[in-house]
C-alpha cells in the first residue's frame, strides 16, 4: 500500500509552463490513493484551465481568496486545516520569494501561511533564475523553516536554455511525495520476531482451553515493524487474520509449539515482542477420544499443568539474547502488576494494557497502553491498534537501538 493512501494533498499550481505537468501529477497522486484538492494562482490559470484540474481531481478548483461562494463551500482556513501536505508545483521564483517573505496576498500564499501541514515545493524556473542568489537565499529560508524542496531537475528548458530548474517529471515527483509520508525506517537491517493471538490447549479431540485474543495487536505490530524496515517473523496462534505484506508467518496452535517457533526465531532476531496471550496452563492429559460426561455426576475437575513462559525464556538467554519486550494484560492495578512482570520475567520493556476497558484489550480494534521500563512509564492514549503499533515500534526501536 502506498504511503499516500488516504492522505490529503493540497496542490498549489503556480504560474509557469510546467503547470501542464501538474495535471498529470494529480493523476499520479490519485493513483497512489491520495485525495487531491487544487489551488491555482492567477499565473497558473494563464497556462492551464481550472476545468482540467477539476476534472482530474474530482474536486472544485480554488482560485480566489475573496470569493464568497468558494468561502461558503470550503473557506481558506478550512482548506489549510484539511491538508496533510501542501505541495506547490510548479513553484516559480516569484512564489518562492513571496513564501519566503511570508506574504499572504493571494489564496495560495495565504494557505501556505495559514496551514500547519508540512510544505513541499517543486521549483520550476529558468536556470539563471534558479541560480540567482536571491532564489538561493529564498530556497534556504524555506528549507530552514522545514519546507521540503523536491527537485529541480536539470536539462533542456522550455526557453531553450540548458541547466537546473526543470520541474521533476510527475511520476518522479509523486514518488518523492510518497517518500515524505513513508515511515522512518527505524528498524532497517533488524530482524524482529513477534508472537500474536491466543494459544489453544487441547483437552480432547474437540475441546480446548483458550482466550479471546484476536491477534490484532500482534499483527499490527508485525506490519508496523515491517514498514519500519525490519525483517519480521510473526508467530501466530489460531486467528483469522491475513498475513501483513512482507511478513514471514509461522502458524502454531499451543504454547509449546509457540515456544519452539519463538526460540528458533529468537536465535536470529534483534528484537522479540511477546504480544500473544499464551495460556498459562494446559490440561495435564489430552484424552485421545472425546471425553464423555459421567452419568450421575454434577461436577468434575480438571488437572492442569503450567505451560512454559515463552517471553521469560527468551529474556533469560545468556547468549543470542534479543531486546525482549512483553505485554501485560491486566484488569486492576495495571501499572503495578505490569512492573512486577517486567522484573520477574527480566524483560527490557513491558507494554501494559487494561483489558477490562470497554474500548481496548482483547478482540478490540483499539487499545490504550502504558510503556514501562527502567526509565519510567509513558502512556499512549486510546488509538486504533494499527496506529498505536506504529507509535510503539517507534518508541521500542529508539529504546532498543539508540543512536
Ligand atoms: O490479540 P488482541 O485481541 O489484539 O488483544 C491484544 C492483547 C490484549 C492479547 C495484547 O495486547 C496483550 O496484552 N498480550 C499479552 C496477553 C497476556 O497473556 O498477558 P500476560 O500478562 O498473561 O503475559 C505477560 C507476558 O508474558 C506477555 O508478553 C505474554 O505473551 C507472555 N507469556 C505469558 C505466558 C506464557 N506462558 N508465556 C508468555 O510468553
Amino acid at each position: 500500500m502506498s504511503s499516500l493512501a488516504d492522505k490529503r494533498i493540497l496542490l498549489g499550481v503556480g504560474g509557469g509552463i510546467a503547470a501542464y505537468k501538474s495535471a498529470d501529477l494529480v493523476r499520479r497522486l490519485l493513483e497512489r490513493g491520495a485525495d487531491v484538492r487544487v489551488v491555482m494562482t492567477a499565473g497558473a490559470r494563464e497556462f492551464v484551465q481550472p476545468l482540467t484540474f477539476q476534472a482530474l481531481s474530482g474536486n472544485p478548483v480554488h482560485t480566489d481568496l475573496l470569493d464568497p461562494a468558494a468561502e461558503a463551500a470550503m473557506g481558506h482556513i478550512e482548506l489549510a486545516k484539511w491538508a496533510d501536505l501542501v505541495l506547490v508545483a510548479p513553484a516559480s521564483a516569484n512564489i518562492m520569494a513571496r513564501l519566503a517573505a511570508g506574504m499572504a496576498d493571494d489564496l495560495l500564499s495565504t494557505l501556505c501561511l495559514a496551514t500547519e501541514a508540512p510544505l513541499a515545493l517543486a521549483p520550476a524556473m529558468n536556470q539563471a533564475m534558479w541560480r540567482h542568489p536571491a532564489t538561493t537565499a529564498n530556497a534556504a529560508t524555506l528549507c530552514e523553516r522545514g519546507a521540503a524542496l523536491l527537485g529541480p531537475d536539470a536539462g533542456s528548458q522550455a526557453c531553450g536554455d540548458i541547466g537546473p530548474g526543470r520541474m521533476l517529471e510527475p511520476q518522479a515527483l509523486a514518488a518523492e511525495v510518497e517518500r515524505l509520508f513513508a515511515p522512518v525506517q527505524s528498524l532497517a537491517g533488524k530482524c524482529v520476531a513477534i508472537t500474536a493471538g491466543p494459544t489453544r490447549e487441547a483437552l480432547d479431540p474437540v475441546r480446548f482451553l483458550s482466550n479471546h485474543s484476536s491477534g490484532k495487536m500482534g499483527f499490527a505490530l508485525a506490519a508496523a515493524a515491517q514498514r519500519a524496515g525490519a525483517e519480521v517473523t510473526l508467530i501466530a496462534g489460531p486467528v483469522s487474520l491475513p498475513t501483513p505484506p512482507g511478513v514471514k508467518r509461522i502458524d502454531v496452535v499451543d504454547a509449546r509449539e509457540m515456544r519452539e517457533a519463538a526460540e528458533r526465531a529468537a536465535d536470529f532476531c534483534d528484537l522479540f515482542i511477546g504480544a500473544a496471550a499464551v495460556a498459562d496452563f494446559r490440561p495435564a492429559e489430552v484424552a485421545v477420544q472425546k471425553i464423555k460426561k459421567e452419568d450421575g455426576r454434577d461436577s468434575d475437575s480438571l488437572a492442569l499443568v503450567k505451560n512454559p513462559d515463552i517471553v521469560a525464556g527468551i529474556a533469560a538467554r545468556t547468549s543470542r539474547r534479543p531486546f525482549t519486550v512483553g505485554f501485560a494484560a491486566e484488569t486492576e492495578k495495571v501499572e503495578e502488576h505490569a512492573r512486577g512482570k517486567l522484573l520477574r520475567k527480566k524483560l527490557d520493556l513491558i507494554i501494559a494494557n487494561d483489558v477490562s476497558a470497554a474500548d481496548g484489550g482483547f478482540n478490540s480494534d483499539r487499545n490504550a497502553v502504558t510503556i514501562i521500563d527502567s526509565s519510567g512509564a509513558t502512556q499512549l492514549p486510546s488509538a486504533l491498534k494499527t496506529e498505536l503499533a506504529d507509535q510503539l515500534i517507534g518508541i521500542i526501536s529508539a529504546r532498543a537501538f539508540p543512536g
